[in-house]
């Protein structure tokens, strides 16, 4: 791989499991910017948004774009805020390909519905606010990305086969 392969989309779109799929079928290096941003700051997700709130995580996060795209090549599971600044998405686009994962408010519900470690969705979770949300970040997903698949039908070995054709 001679740039990044970035994983872009809502939470729940599949980032990390495809990334692992794309790993296992590339032998290129994987990066998780949500695993990144903890262990630099040896905090949780979590206590960075309640301690000290959402813009310092965005900070860490545009923090760990830089970093991250300064890398040797790897595929990149971007948390799902990741594009919602401008300076995150240019860095993206300079130094590799953007892969846009989607799939239902539905889809997305159900694949998250246990997890506790998701801020924005901690004490709100379901599927309207899911789609609401979604709703909202539905262009700056689009505008951001190369190529979009659509995850809800496929297995993980689909989709990155579909990844690497294209990207
Ligand atoms: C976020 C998505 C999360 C994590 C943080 C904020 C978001 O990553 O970065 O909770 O704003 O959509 P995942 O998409 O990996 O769950």
């Amino acid at each position: 791989m001679t740039q990044h392969i970035y994983l872009i989309g809502f939470m729940g779109t599949g980032k990390t499991t495809i990334s692992h799929k794309l790993q296992e079928l590339t032998g290129a290096n994987e990066v998780d910017m949500d695993a990144w941003i903890v262990e630099k700051n040896e905090m949780s997700i979590n206590d960075m948004f309640e301690k000290y709130g959402e813009t310092y995580f965005r900070d860490r996060e545009t923090d760990a774009v830089r970093e991250i795209s300064q890398t040797e090549p790897a595929i990149v599971s971007c948390g799902g805020g990741a594009v919602l600044r401008d300076q995150n998405t240019q860095m993206m686009k300079e130094t590799g390909k953007i892969v846009l994962l989607t799939a239902t408010p539905e889809t997305v519900y159900e694949r998250v519905k246990d997890s506790t470690d998701r801020p924005l969705l901690n004490g709100n979770m379901n599927v309207e606010h899911i789609a609401k949300l979604m709703e909202k970040r539905r262009e700056l997903y689009v505008n951001a990305c190369d190529i979009k698949v659509a995850t809800d039908r496929k297995t993980p070995q689909e989709i990155a086969e579909e990844i690497l054709k294209i990207s």
